[in-house]
């Protein structure tokens, strides 16, 4: 379905791309190129509603498509969504099934979309974790969407940073022993390379919904220098105008990157 943004959700967008003539502070900067998001609160959007947690995910779906089309409208080419972590796996049987059948229906029936808008998925984490029908239908979704070329819409799926910093060390180790790299090369961009994330710039903005004030285990070497917007608005609540408000937020800060403020 084309995306038709709201009266409200343009006006957001004219002020950060508009046309010149609205205020624009930041006028010259540009938009964040890799936008990292921690979907929260679909639980308690649920329990708020009576509802079982399933609902608010499944719900939240509703919130990823939105995003997307939201990202993909400012032309952001990464957007990387924490989907479910390494802790995750600690949640009820049930909840975690009903989890990985929406996601293989999302990754079925987004294709088309996804290919409309020039949009490659790709995936992040301990993908041979997931069941099997998971880790088929992302490999479908992955090699379908290939030649997506405005944006890459990446899944965090059995994430979780320590576990990627981990393996990273140990390739790293492995290659140092076998004699294929030499200490003195051990450098930032090296182990950047060996992470899941490599070829991708750091996110430059991380959001987090439902008000929580920590980052659980989530790209913890990527958002070394990002700009953290946390908005109290649950997962399945968050909508495009959610995604305009943090870019705006985003383009009002300066970055200093541990220098003295540029004039
Ligand atoms: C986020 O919502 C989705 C996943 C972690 C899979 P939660 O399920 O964590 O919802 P809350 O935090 O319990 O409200
Ligand atoms: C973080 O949310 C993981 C995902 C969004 C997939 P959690 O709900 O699992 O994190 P905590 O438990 O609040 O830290
Ligand atoms: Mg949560």
């Amino acid at each position: 379905m084309p995306y038709h943004p709201s009266a409200e959700a343009q006006k957001l967008i004219d002020r950060l791309v508009g046309d010149g003539s609205a205020e624009q502070p930041w006028a010259g900067k540009p938009l964040p190129k890799h936008v990292a998001i921690i979907m929260d609160g679909n639980g308690r959007w649920a329990g708020d509603r009576g509802l079982p947690r399933i609902e608010g995910h499944r719900e939240g779906i509703q919130s990823v498509r939105a995003v997307a089309q939201a990202c993909r409208k400012l032309e952001i080419p990464y957007l990387t969504l924490y989907a479910f972590s390494t802790e995750n796996w600690k949640r009820p049987r049930t909840e975690i099934a009903a989890l990985m059948k929406l996601l293989r229906d999302f990754l079925k029936e987004e294709i088309p979309e996804m290919l409309e808008n020039r949009i490659r998925l790709d995936s992040i984490g301990n993908i041979k974790k997931l069941p099997l029908y998971v880790q088929h239908q992302l490999s479908k979704t992955s090699r379908a969407t290939k030649a997506g070329d405005m944006m890459q819409l990446t899944l965090a799926l059995s994430y979780g940073s320590r576990d990627e910093i981990t393996q990273a060390v140990k390739k790293i180790a492995r290659k140092t022993v076998q004699g294929k790299i030499k200490e003195s090369q051990i450098t930032q961009e090296l182990v950047s390379e060996h992470l899941f994330t490599a070829g991708m710039p750091d996110p430059d903005l991380m959001i987090r919904s439902s008000g929580e004030l920590r980052v659980s285990n989530y790209l913890l070497w990527q958002i070394a220098y990002a700009e953290i917007h946390v908005t109290p608005v649950l997962w399945p609540d968050f909508r495009d105008i959610h995604f305009y408000q943090a870019i705006l937020d985003y383009m009002g800060r300066d970055r200093r990157f541990g220098k003295v403020r540029s004039k």
